[in-house]
């Protein structure tokens, strides 16, 4: 069983919430990305009571699912959110998230998008390197702001994860590494138009064990007590996202209170408000991408293989991580055949699965690759002239189209002859 219910078989149709995904895709064609709002205020609400005893702050992380409608459901429960890029805070500032519950992020940050990160009024910019610290106080005193700053703190914790979405650890290019701090504290001193606010972290991606976590903060805390003795007041410490969500019920992830039980009594005691960043956890479960099988073939070897409408140009973790997504027939078969589910791209690396046992679907059947709401339409590509998939918003019987399928004319519209 994956994290949300909300995708089931209603009779021997599978369904999302009240709609029928065989429905959804007559209506709105495939690839679709079919998310269940429900299963994404679910996710919410599980989250925010695991640290209900915690005064936080929540800010979803939209990289992993940037879609408006989507970043709009969590603004309405309260939540905040993470931005990493200029396109990143536009987004969130179209859904309509209020710019001082907005966080601003990433290593390379442009001078123009910090003076719109400074302009548009976000509650905090993350610095990452002393230059990058350099770089925001001459921008803040060109436009006559001051910007509050957290510093990201590199705490070499290297959590166990595909080595791509780890990034707490020395080796990698992320954070300021402790050793700089004294010459951090020192510079933002002298800075006129820097306030230090808060300390941050971020450690990975899909961690299931929460030692991780609780090694970091110690080092954040640590350095807590240590801007303090310089005198700094620190309002925020941000413990970044990570948390684990289930692709495999066969490896089901870490309860999200595990983290909680291990966090809270470190936090709490501080006084300090905690900001979490949760993509994934938010999102993951709570979409499928809807595709059709347009031809089954055999080899010579016997190998089996169903090839389909959705490829790596609309999911790529499984080409690009290795990670598992679990495959499920639209109608219930209860026969299985061990075969490889390969899209349309021409690249090896186009597979949602190899050698796996999956339904006996026939050739025009849909299969829905489950676990899609996170890293997938926002990781889309027009490559090999591929259009973005359509996007539906499920809650209830209530079907809403929350992104339009891309059209040939869109592939060539920035285009120059
Ligand atoms: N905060 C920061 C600073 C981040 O870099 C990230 C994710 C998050 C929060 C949210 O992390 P989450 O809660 O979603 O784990 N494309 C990869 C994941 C890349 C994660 C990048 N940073 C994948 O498909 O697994």
């Amino acid at each position: 069983m994956l994290d949300s219910n909300l995708f089931h078989y209603n009779g021997t149709t599978l369904s999302c919430d009240e709609a029928s995904l065989a429905e959804l895709a007559r209506t709105f064609g495939t690839p679709l990305f079919v998310t269940s709002a429900k299963s994404l205020i679910d996710s919410y609400r599980v989250f925010e009571l695991a640290f209900d005893a915690l005064p936080h702050f929540t800010c979803y992380s939209v990289k992993a699912n940037f879609n408006l409608s989507i970043i709009k459901t969590f603004a309405e429960l309260g939540c905040g959110c993470d931005v990493n890029s200029g396109g990143e805070l536009f987004r969130a500032l179209q859904a309509g998230v209020s710019p001082n519950r907005i966080i601003f992020a990433g290593v390379g940050k442009k001078p123009e998008e910090i003076a719109y990160a400074l302009e548009s009024g976000v509650l905090m910019l993350k610095a990452e390197s002393l230059s990058e610290l350099k770089a925001i106080n001459q921008i803040a005193g060109e436009h006559g702001k001051t910007a509050s700053v957290a510093i990201r703190i590199n705490p070499n914790v290297t959590a166990e994860t595909h080595p791509y979405i780890t990034t707490g650890d020395s080796k990698e290019k992320f954070g300021i590494d402790e050793a700089e701090l004294p010459e951090v504290f020192a510079l933002i001193r002298q800075l006129q138009n820097i306030r230090l606010i808060g300390l941050d972290m971020h450690i990975g991606s899909q961690i299931f064990d929460p030692e991780y976590y609780v090694a970091a903060t110690e080092k954040l805390l640590t350095i807590l007590n240590a801007s303090k003795a310089l005198g700094f007041v620190i309002e925020f410490l941000d413990i970044g996202g990570g948390f684990p969500v289930t692709y495999d019920p066969l490896k089901p992830a870490t309860p999200i209170r595990h983290f909680a039980e291990k966090l809270i009594p470190m936090l709490l005691p501080t006084g300090v408000k905690v900001i979490f960043e949760p993509g994934r956890f938010l999102v993951a479960n709570a979409s499928v991408l809807l595709t059709k099988i347009l031809y089954k073939k055999r080899n010579h070897t016997g190998k089996e293989f169903f090839v389909v409408d959705a490829g790596m140009t609309e999911l790529i973790r499984p080409a690009l991580y290795q990670s598992h997504h679990e495959i499920q027939s639209v109608t219930r078969h209860e026969n299985t055949i061990i075969a490889d589910v390969v899209g349309p791209v021409c690249e090896s690396s186009d597979f949602f699965a190899r050698h796996r046992a999956v339904p006996d679907a026939q050739e025009g059947e849909l299969l829905a690759v489950m676990s899609s709401g996170a890293y997938a339409a926002v990781m889309s590509s027009n490559y090999n002239g591929r259009l973005r998939p359509a996007e539906v918003l499920v809650n209830g019987s209530e079907v809403k189209l929350v992104r339009k399928r891309e059209t040939y004319e869109q592939l060539v519209q920035n285009e120059l002859v």
